[in-house]
């Protein structure tokens, strides 16, 4: 490993980490992280709920392998920067932090749009494919690691993202907070983040995701597979008290097998919690970043919308500039 990741600390007791003639170890407490199938692997003392999470997308990842939505293709860079509203030549020549990888295409496109990317997850099939899929694209590294315990320095990233990520942890600020100071003074930040919508839907999903939860992961996906729903009278009847997704809305972008696994992912891990954009720009600001900018289009504008979807139909994808550090003390005096 001598790309960006090269620089390690011990998630531990953040000591400095080298390779040694089997694996990398910490000088400082020992402790001692190998590298297996390609992947520096250095997930530490996990709580129960932080295994809840890995497991739900453990599953889906493996499972969801094979499906469309997963394919990898050059349409993917451009998906990318249609999220990120930044021009094609942005990413050439940045180090850029993928916090939550997933199966890694957004990993794959800032590679392919020239980027040297370290690319991290928490579980092992994200890992795995993300090392398989950017094998040739690039610059890739692939750290298996919680964001709670990243092992790298402050400031050394140009562009960090996390894309719907945050929101599945234990408390979204605490993980904001954790990847913040990983950008350099002047580079970005870019989170994807649930949107808060109908709290009466919220309520319902919570009270069904609780009961989904004590399921199988296969049980719930089979389930989920369920309220993908023909019949449109049964769909109205539900659609204002639990997540559900009309079978007529399915097209060739949205297929049968990707509603299914967006629902599973809406009722599988332990958290899914909910933010408005001031909230979300609020983080923003009190971390010291500004240029913030929510990027995706605002899809509704009347009150009563808002209300039932949100602003920006349920995710907001939001990036800010980290202040130099001089600001950042004026800030941090301020708040
Ligand atoms: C909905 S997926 C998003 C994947 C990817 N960012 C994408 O857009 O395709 C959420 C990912 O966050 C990862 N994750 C959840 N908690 C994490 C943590 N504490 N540290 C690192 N990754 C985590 C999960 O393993 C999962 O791969």
């Amino acid at each position: 490993m001598n790309g960006p990741g090269a620089a390690l600390h011990c998630p531990q007791c953040q000591g400095t980490v080298t390779l040694g003639a089997e694996a990398y170890g910490c000088r400082a407490c020992g402790a001692q992280y190998p590298v297996r199938d390609g992947v520096l692997r250095m997930v530490t003392g996990l709580d129960r709920d932080q295994r809840q999470v890995r497991d739900a997308f453990d599953f889906e990842h493996r499972r969801f392998e094979q499906a469309r939505y997963l394919r990898i293709t050059p349409r993917l860079s451009e998906d990318w920067l249609e999220d990120v509203r930044l021009p094609r030549e942005f990413f050439r020549g940045l180090t850029v932090l993928d916090v939550g990888c997933g199966t890694g295409r957004w990993s794959y496109a800032m590679a392919s749009l020239g980027a040297r990317v370290v690319a991290v997850d928490v579980g092992d099939a994200a890992v795995e494919q993300t090392r398989r899929i950017t094998q040739g694209v690039g610059e890739v590294e692939v750290i298996q690691a919680s964001l709670f315990a990243l092992p790298f320095r402050p400031e050394q990233f140009d562009f960090v993202v996390s894309w719907g990520v945050l929101h599945h942890t234990i408390d979204t600020l605490a993980a904001f907070r954790a990847i913040t100071p990983l950008v350099r003074p002047g580079g970005h930040l870019h989170v994807m983040v649930y949107e808060r919508r109908n709290p009466v839907k919220v309520l319902g999903t919570e009270a069904l995701r609780v009961v989904l939860r004590r399921l199988s992961p296969e049980a719930r996906y089979r389930f989920c597979g369920r309220l993908v729903i023909k019949n449109r009278l049964v769909f109205n009847a539900l659609r204002g008290v639990i997540a559900c997704i009309p079978a007529s809305d399915l097209t060739g972008q949205l297929d049968a097998e990707t509603a299914q696994f967006g629902l599973y992912d809406w009722y599988s891990p332990q958290f899914n919690h909910l933010h408005s954009i001031n909230e979300v720009r609020g983080w923003f600001e009190q971390q010291g970043f500004d240029d913030v900018a929510v990027t995706t289009p605002i899809k509704y504008h009347r009150p009563l919308d808002r209300f039932r979807f949100g602003e920006c139909g349920g995710s907001i994808s939001i990036r800010g500039r980290r202040l130099g550090l001089a600001r950042q003390a004026v800030i941090g005096r301020v708040a």
